[in-house]
């Protein structure tokens, strides 16, 4: 059987083997839709990075730049923004020297949403009045995971509220999508008071993962894995996968493309480089699912 996606010949796939790319879709076909299980990143994998030359916004930054935050505040986050972000995405520095930084940048972030007190019923404006697209193409991703009860585990580093609220006004927060991410912690009367439970930076994917076993056992019969992400630390979001057969990892690289293009090619199989779409991840989704 073979499992050719005329979607791999755009010019934005880049692939180190893609000999094992046909390799490991041929197995997944193989095994069927009722097999597989599908875990994504969001921000920048299931939105997009830019639209008309203008950076989109990630979950944090839909709260920056929305009337929940004072004018202070916001100017602090955007400051934290300038310095962190290109620490983010430096190929020069090894993850054991950003990861105490990517720790900072989140804490401080939080600890200043936690000073805004701001109040969750104005969350639905936040992101509706803001500018965040998910990917073109998301239409098809969500709705067609959905009919095949292909479960669909969104696991970000962002803030779940704000990310369960942008699935939710596109409406395509099925019944098969989970999320595992950073949710605010409102008091009685609906005031922030503390993000909940240990914080999911980009870089402690694999303790997030390893954290929800239960998940994890109840798709045990799913072994071969579709995972999506825009950064390296996007690659431990499977770690947790029970008895995994197959996994095909789909990377999106945004920026700064020429430093870290090696990099990507020798994690991800399949590497989009400034691909704003999800036509690549619904090809193979859909050749999935031709075989069954
Ligand atoms: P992700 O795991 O869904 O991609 O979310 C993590 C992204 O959030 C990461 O690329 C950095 C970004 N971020 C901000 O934009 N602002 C912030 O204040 C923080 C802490 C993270
Ligand atoms: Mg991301």
């Amino acid at each position: 059987m073979s499992a050719q996606i005329p979607e791999l010949s755009n010019p934005s796939v880049c692939m180190k083997d893609p000999q094992r790319v046909q390799d490991i879709l041929h197995s997944m076909v193989k095994a069927g839709s009722n097999t597989l299980q599908v875990i994504s990143d969001f921000d920048m994998t299931l939105t997009r990075f830019s639209h008309n030359g203008k950076r989109c916004p990630t979950c944090h930054n839909i709260l920056d730049n929305s009337k929940v935050i004072s004018a202070d505040c916001k100017q602090q986050l955007d400051h934290l923004l300038h310095t962190y972000y290109p620490i983010e995405i430096d190929s020069s520095r090894s993850v054991e020297e950003k990861l105490p930084l990517m720790v900072e940048w989140w804490t401080k972030a939080h600890d200043l949403l936690v000073e805004q007190k701001i109040r969750k019923d104005l969350l639905a404006e936040a992101v509706s009045e803001s500018e965040v697209m998910l990917r073109e193409g998301f239409q098809l991703f969500f709705d067609h995971l959905h009919e095949h009860s292909i479960p669909l585990l969104i696991f970000s580093a962002g803030i779940g509220d704000i990310l369960e609220e942008v699935i939710r006004q596109a409406g395509v927060f099925h019944s098969n999508v989970n999320v595992f991410s950073n949710y605010m912690d409102f008091d009685e009367s609906g005031v922030l008071r503390a993000f909940k439970g240990e914080l999911i930076h980009i870089y402690n994917k694999r303790e997030g993962a390893l954290l929800n076993t239960g998940h994890f056992q109840e798709l045990r019969t799913r072994p071969n894995v579709l995972l999506m992400g825009d950064s390296l630390g996007d690659l431990s979001m499977a770690d947790g996968v029970q008895d995994m057969e197959n996994i095909l990892k789909i990377g999106f690289l945004n920026d700064k493309v020429e430093e870290r293009k090696r990099s990507y090619l020798d994690s991800y199989d399949i590497v989009l480089i400034k691909d704003e779409t999800l036509e690549v991840p619904n090809a193979v989704l859909i050749q999935d699912c031709l075989f069954i």
